[in-house]
């Protein structure tokens, strides 16, 4: 757009093609991508944390704030990334199509840039709809995207640095408004400002709970489901629909322990019962508070001669891989709240929210809270 319009560019003739609206665009799509980057790379690090992160058991609401904070932003972000991509878009038959080699470069960048940010957003909605119509899997795709757009957007900032200091700096001196009636630039800003906000707003519901009555346009509303709060997994999609309390054993067991324990659903309503007011906060953005009844995970590594630092595996009675397992390292393994819950909300557990027996911790994904629990394997 700074160079001399080309024939081709002539036929582009609405002020709104124009840079310093497409700078705005621009910080603003800079903004909603770092908070997506960081808050989805902070995701990553929490369910397959490398040896040098350790994620803390407090704030208990943390992994809520930062997860929620992603999805909304990144559902914020789809006008945005639309406008600027069609402000910007008669660029594109710039003539001639390449200067030099650093302009080269710079329009190259510009392919994973837009590609990879169309396929964030596309997967990254599609997956909180439970829709995912990809053979591969979603989070190493999505990840592997956000790094690649990330990288493009340092080469395209670069690129684009004087034009952004100069519209920033320079008072517009082209006219405000167009001819026909149609959007002035003010206008133009304001309108697609507005449908973000207002994305935002339809969304955030399904996490801030004040805003649960404006939850429009999230998947899941946190109010609705078995015992009056949503479940992703069924318990008739893992096949424990009828799970025998008479016949049910929880094993404390592995390298960690002193002393192995085999538990029947009895002796677990037998052990001091402790309650803990925490959030199940899922990965695809939706959170709510419940009050959950149980046993100290604590407790339990104490009584199995386990170390004060002990970390632990936790086990699921059924095969799917993904949800089978879940890690407490040992902030999570001595934190008082982390309670493997018989009850919530003083009703025994419904099967689907895990019955006979779940784990409920503070700061950990929905992922990691794993249902139908059967074992704790105590690490060495
Ligand atoms: C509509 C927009 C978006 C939505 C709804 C969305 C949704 C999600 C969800 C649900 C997850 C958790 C997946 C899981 O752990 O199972 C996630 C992870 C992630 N997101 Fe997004 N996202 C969006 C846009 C973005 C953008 C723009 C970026 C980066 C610039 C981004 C970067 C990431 C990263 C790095 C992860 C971690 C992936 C992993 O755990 O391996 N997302 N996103």
């Amino acid at each position: 757009m700074a160079t001399a319009p080309s024939r081709a560019q002539d036929r582009f003739t609405s002020p709104l093609h124009d840079p310093r609206i497409a700078t705005l665009l621009g910080i603003a799509l800079g903004v909603t991508f770092t908070v997506c980057f960081v808050t989805g790379v902070l995701s990553h690090l929490v369910q397959d944390p490398p040896s040098w992160f350790i994620w803390p058991s407090r704030p208990a609401g943390l992994y809520r704030v930062s997860q929620g904070l992603h999805v909304v932003t990144g559902i914020a972000t789809i006008p945005l990334l639309i406008a600027k991509l069609w402000v910007v878009y008669p660029s594109l038959f710039e003539r001639p199509p390449v200067r030099s080699v650093a302009h080269a470069v710079e329009r190259l960048a510009l392919l994973p840039l837009v590609g990879g940010s169309v396929l964030l957003l596309f997967t990254g909605l599609s997956n909180i709809n439970i829709w995912r119509p990809w053979q591969f899997s979603f989070r190493s795709g999505h990840y592997a995207a956000a790094w690649i757009v990330i990288g493009a957007l340092v080469i395209h900032v670069t690129a684009k640095w004087a034009t952004i200091r100069r519209e920033l700096r320079d008072r517009p001196q082209r006219p405000r408004s167009t001819t026909d009636g149609a959007l002035d630039r003010r206008g133009f800003l304001t309108t697609v400002f507005a449908t973000s906000g207002l994305l935002a707003l339809l969304t955030a519901g399904q996490t801030v709970a004040p805003l649960r009555r404006l939850a429009l346009l999230a998947p899941r509303r946190p109010d609705v489901g078995p015992q009056g709060f949503p479940v992703n997994r069924t318990a008739r999609s893992v096949g424990l629909t009828d799970v025998d309390p008479a016949t049910y054993r929880l094993v404390v067991d592995g390298p960690g322990v002193s002393q192995p324990l085999s538990l029947s659903y009895e002796d677990l309503e037998a052990l001091p019962q402790n309650e803990a007011t925490l959030p199940i906060a899922c990965v695809e953005g939706w959170s709510t508070t419940q009050r959950w009844q149980g046993v100290r995970v604590r407790d339990l590594l104490d009584a199995a001669g386990a170390a004060p630092d002990a970390e632990a595996i936790v086990v699921a009675l059924h095969q799917n891989r993904r949800l089978r397992t879940s890690s407490l390292n040992r902030w999570h393994t001595r934190d008082p709240d982390t309670l493997l819950a018989l009850r919530v909300n003083d009703e025994v557990l419904a099967p689907d929210h895990g019955f006979p027996l779940r784990l409920i911790g503070p700061n950990r994904p929905g992922v990691d809270q794993t249902k139908w629990v059967a074992r704790i394997e105590v690490r060495a």
